[in-house]
C-alpha cells in the first residue's frame, strides 16, 4: 500500500463517532448540496446526506420516492464541498430492505461513485441483519430507529414513537439489534427522553437524537428546518435564522432595481474586471 499523504486532512472516521459514545456531544446536519457543505464542514462532526432530500430539495411529499441516482449526486455535491466532516449518505426507501446481497451492491455504488465514508438504513425488525451482512463487508453503517420516515405509507403519517409500553420495548429492541449488529451509531428520532435515555444507556454505539432530546449523544436537524427555509417546522426545531424571510427581502428588492431600471449588469462591468 502506498504512503497517505501526509499534507491531506482526514476526514473524521466511523471509529472517531464510535469514541465519541458519552463524550462531546456529535454535531451533526444534513447536506445535500456543494455550497451548504463547504459551509457546514468546520462546523460538524457529520454531515448526513439524508433522503430528506426529496422533501426539501425536489418537493416530495415524502422520502418513498427518492431514487439511488438521486443520493449519489448529491453525495457527490457534499464530498465536493468538504473535507473535515465524515461523509453519510441515505440508502433509499427500496434500496436495502429486500435482500442483503441487493443491499450490498447499492452500498458499494454509493460508496465508490461518491466517496463517501459510510451508509445510513432505517432499522426495522429485519434490517440488522443487513447491517452486520455490510459491516463484515467493509462498510461502515449508521443506523436509524424510533420514528422512520421511510415508513410514513404504512404508519398513515410521521408519528413519534414509543407512546405505549409495547411501542417502547419494540424501538429498544430495534436499537439494541442494531447495535449488535455494528452500527457505527445511530439516529433515534421522534421518541420521548425517557426511551431516548434508555436507548443511549443501553447501547455501546453513540445515538444522534432528531427530536429525541438532549439524552442522545449527539444531535442532528434538518438543515434548512433549522435555517428557516419552510414556514412551517416540526415543534422540536429550533430555528437559528430566518432565511425564507432573507431570500424574500432580497428578491423583492431585485425585483425593484430591475422594475426601475437601477441595475449594474452591463458588459462594461466585465470589460473593467478583465482590464484590472
Ligand atoms: O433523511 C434525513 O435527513 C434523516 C435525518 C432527519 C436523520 O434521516
Amino acid at each position: 500500500m502506498s504512503a497517505q499523504r501526509e499534507d491531506r486532512i482526514r476526514r473524521v472516521s466511523a471509529p472517531d463517532i464510535a469514541a465519541r459514545k458519552g463524550r462531546q456531544p456529535i454535531v451533526c446536519l444534513t447536506a445535500y448540496t456543494t455550497p451548504t457543505a463547504e459551509i457546514l464542514d468546520a462546523h460538524c462532526d457529520l454531515l448526513l446526506v439524508g433522503d430528506s432530500v426529496g422533501m426539501v430539495l425536489h418537493g416530495l411529499p415524502n422520502t418513498v420516492g427518492v431514487t439511488l441516482e438521486m443520493m449519489i449526486l448529491h453525495g457527490q455535491a457534499v464530498m465536493r464541498g468538504s473535507n473535515r466532516a465524515m461523509v453519510v449518505v441515505d440508502m433509499p426507501f427500496g434500496s436495502y430492505e429486500a435482500d442483503p446481497r441487493v443491499a450490498h451492491a447499492n452500498a458499494v455504488r454509493i460508496m465508490k461513485e461518491t466517496g463517501a465514508q459510510a451508509v445510513k438504513v432505517e432499522s426495522g425488525q429485519d434490517v440488522p441483519e443487513t447491517i452486520a451482512y455490510l459491516v463484515r463487508r467493509g462498510i461502515p453503517v449508521m443506523g436509524h430507529v424510533g420514528l422512520r420516515p421511510q415508513s410514513v405509507l404504512v404508519e398513515g403519517a410521521f408519528k413519534a414513537k414509543g407512546r405505549n409500553p409495547a411501542e417502547r420495548a419494540r424501538v429498544l429492541e430495534e436499537a439494541r439489534a442494531t447495535a449488535e449488529a455494528g452500527a457505527f451509531c445511530i439516529v433515534v428520532e421522534g421518541v420521548a427522553e425517557s426511551l431516548a435515555r434508555e436507548i443511549t444507556e443501553a447501547i455501546d454505539a453513540p445515538t444522534i437524537g432528531i427530536g429525541g432530546s438532549a439524552a442522545c449523544d449527539g444531535q442532528i436537524l434538518v438543515t434548512d428546518d433549522m435555517l428557516g427555509l419552510f414556514d412551517w417546522t416540526p415543534k422540536f426545531v429550533r430555528r437559528y435564522a430566518d432565511l425564507r424571510g432573507e431570500i424574500d427581502r432580497a428578491v423583492a428588492s431585485y425585483a425593484e432595481d430591475v422594475r426601475a431600471r437601477r441595475f449594474p449588469g452591463a458588459a462594461e462591468t466585465y470589460f473593467t474586471k478583465a482590464a484590472e
